[in-house]
């Protein structure tokens, strides 16, 4: 795992979307695996700035979500499909065709779960797989005690996902209790995984992340097994981090960060 320790939530935000720009530049049909959330918005702006001001080219990229709301339908403001459409996609040339989100409207959640793994399956796998972190440690959805082998399924939230992520419904009892999610195996079979965390309110479970045990109660450990991880952070979310020295000392030290190996 690296662990990229930028100065301001500014810093690692624009060092996240220059490591994702020159991937799809290096690979225009490239297969991202895409992550919602407080923390990819701005993420998601750069990008499209991107496209607008440098022609970054999206009309070749798939694009698969980690997770949506059971219960959603697409057009809901607060549905994951409806956020990548408003943060991105409405604003670069992909094509809609080739951007896929678990379908939290299906009437059989199982065979939609088979399907989108297969889904997955049928383009390649997943090349570069961008995930947040939750407060509970979650990557996706898959909350606690998520088997580290999980594949796509519903889940149940916990309640400090639901109280992390009420505020944006007009009113909090109306968010879904359950989501899907790609497991932490389907996770773990991408490519490059790529996760951004910003402020303060991520220190300790970036910390318990990357420096805890791997464990089901923090499912981002997971990632500590990956071959090729990076952790990009700002320094306020890097506070806990015991070896932070080193990781600075090491990012120093390496010729080319942004390039992926
Ligand atoms: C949401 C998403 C996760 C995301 C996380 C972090 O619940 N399901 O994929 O990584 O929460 O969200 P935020 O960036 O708002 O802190």
């Amino acid at each position: 795992m690296e662990v990229i320790i930028q100065p301001t939530h500014e810093d690692a935000v624009g060092f996240c979307a220059r490591m994702l720009a020159r991937r799809i530049r290096e690979k225009p049909d490239i297969v991202l695996g895409l992550a919602t959330g407080r923390t990819m918005e701005p993420l998601y702006t750069q990008l499209v700035t991107m496209h607008q001001n440098e022609g970054l080219d999206f009309s070749r990229v798939t694009t698969f979500n980690l997770d949506e709301y059971i219960g959603l339908p697409p057009e809901h403001e607060q549905s994951y499909r409806y956020y990548m459409n408003h943060h991105l996609f409405n604003h670069v040339n992909i094509n809609q065709a080739n951007t896929h989100l678990p379908n939290g409207m299906a009437e059989d959640i199982a065979a939609e779960c088979v399907d989108y793994e297969k889904r997955i399956v049928e383009v390649g796998g997943i090349d570069l797989q961008l995930l947040g972190i939750g407060e509970d440690g979650h990557i996706g959805f898959n909350e606690p005690i998520s088997s580290l082998r999980s594949r796509t399924r519903n889940k149940t939230l916990t309640k400090e996902t639901i109280a992390q992520n009420s505020p944006f419904f007009s009113e909090p009892s109306l968010m879904p209790v359950q989501a899907l999610t790609v497991g932490v195996g389907t996770i773990m079979e991408a490519r490059y995984c790529l996760m951004l965390a910003t402020g303060e309110d991520k220190a300790q479970i970036i910390a318990q992340a990357i420096e805890g045990p791997i464990t089901a109660m923090v499912t981002a450990s997971a990632l500590q097994l990956h071959p090729h991880c990076a952790v990009i952070v700002d320094e306020a979310a890097a506070a806990r981090l015991k070896m932070h020295d080193y990781y600075l000392w090491a990012f120093e030290t390496k010729p080319d960060w942004e390039k992926l190996d």
